[in-house]
């Protein structure tokens, strides 16, 4: 009797341990740290835990050229590290076959503040964003039915979404969610303008008087800590003529939204150019010109540009100056964020 009852429990044991074994291990949960002073970010975590495992995997989606028709081209492809992720050099950047997007890539950081996306906000959450460009014509041209087939083939990444997700289920919505995952943790808070306001660091005389000159002349749009305010304005580009960009009008369907353009942080703006939603501005002297010179005023141009925004060339050295402590270069080299095997650096980017 005694016999049967040990023999009994240590059976159970066996079994408990062995399913112990088996069950898919638990993720390992990412704390999203809020840099000192900044708002709660806009972004829903609880709908989607950050985890080591659900990041691996976003990063791996990241730069997959799998995500695209011709497996030519990944996220990283137009959105390159060094340059704050957006594209090194491009007015509008290159996709498959090389057709031109409509608009510049923007850089990508501090993406758990933002609730709307892309220029015109025509994308209302982030987890959904990447099931523009995979399906883009001009970008990556892929159907989601096939990126999924070639995510599902992979060995690599049935063990990945296994250990992310607690089971090898692999469709578009994970898809977007392990992207996620990966572009919100691209927070970028270590520019020595952060420094500065936590006191580990001081403005030399140019960028003090600068920071000056933003605050009066343009933070009214561009606001610390993340240097935009999310609205939708009209900052007098004209409209071009091939691209025929209505912005935020082509949402909205307003005339009101005709030509807005969603304000852009200007974080790490040293190493973002071109500017403009189109890129048309080759370099920061080139904006400085478009405020003071060449904006068209119409009836949506934003009514603090009445007078445009007159700027002297000394203000303008000030601001430049200013402007650069905005470089995050812990951001641009963080490892957590980089091609696999890739050297950074401008030598380094495809076409
Ligand atoms: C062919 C180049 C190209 C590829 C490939 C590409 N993007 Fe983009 N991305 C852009 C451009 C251009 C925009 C701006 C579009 C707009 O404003 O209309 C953009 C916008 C975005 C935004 C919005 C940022 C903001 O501040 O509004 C996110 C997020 C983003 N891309 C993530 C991705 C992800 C993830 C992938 C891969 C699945 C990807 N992109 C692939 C060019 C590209
Ligand atoms: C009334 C609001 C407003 C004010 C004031 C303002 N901006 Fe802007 N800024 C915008 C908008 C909107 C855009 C996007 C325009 C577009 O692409 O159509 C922009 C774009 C920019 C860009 C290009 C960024 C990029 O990534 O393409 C720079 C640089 C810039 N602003 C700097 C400044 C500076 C410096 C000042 C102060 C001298 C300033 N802005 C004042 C609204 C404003």
């Amino acid at each position: 009797m005694r016999k049967t009852v040990i023999l009994g429990l240590t059976a159970m044991a066996l079994l408990v341990i062995i399913s112990w074994m088996n069950a898919p291990k638990k993720p390992h949960p990412i704390a999203f740290s809020i840099p000192k002073g900044w708002p709660q970010p806009a972004y829903d975590f609880k709908s989607n835990p950050l985890t080591e495992e659900g990041f691996a995997l976003g990063k791996k989606l990241f730069y997959d050229v799998r995500l695209s028709k011709d497996n030519s081209i990944s996220c990283g492809t137009c959105h390159q590290q060094f340059a704050a992720f957006t594209t090194f050099d491009h007015p509008l950047s290159h996709g498959i076959n090389n057709q031109q997007t409509t608009r510049n890539a923007p850089a990508l950081q501090n993406l758990a503040w933002q609730t709307n996306f892309m220029a015109d906000g025509g994308i209302t959450h982030l987890d959904l964003q990447p099931l523009a460009p995979i399906t883009a014509e001009n970008e990556m041209a892929e159907t989601l039915e096939n990126v999924i087939a070639k995510i599902k083939s992979d060995k690599a990444y049935q063990t990945m979404f296994l250990s992310a997700y607690g089971d090898a289920n692999i469709n578009t919505q994970r898809v977007g969610k392990a992207l996620s995952q990966f572009m919100l943790l691209m927070i970028s808070s270590n520019s020595k303008y952060d420094k500065v306001m936590q006191g580990r660091d001081s403005f030399n005389l140019p960028e003090k008087l600068g920071y000056g000159i933003f605050q009066q002349k343009c933070a009214s749009c561009h606001p610390a800590p993340l240097f935009t305010d999310n609205q939708y304005r009209n900052a007098g580009l004209s409209q071009d003529d091939v691209l025929k960009d209505l912005g935020r009008m082509r949402i909205t369907n307003q005339p009101a939204d005709s030509l807005k353009f969603k304000v852009p942080s200007l974080r790490n703006i040293a190493l973002t150019a071109p500017y403009g939603h189109d890129g048309r501005f080759f370099a920061l002297s080139n904006v400085f010109d478009h405020y003071r010179k060449q904006m068209v005023l119409g009836p949506t141009t934003d009514p603090q540009f009445n007078n445009r925004l007159p700027l002297s060339n000394f203000e303008i050295g000030q601001l430049k100056a200013f402007l650069n402590t905005l470089t995050d270069s812990v951001f641009i080299r963080d490892p957590r964020f980089s091609e696999p095997g890739a050297a950074a650096g401008p030598g380094n980017h495809g076409h």
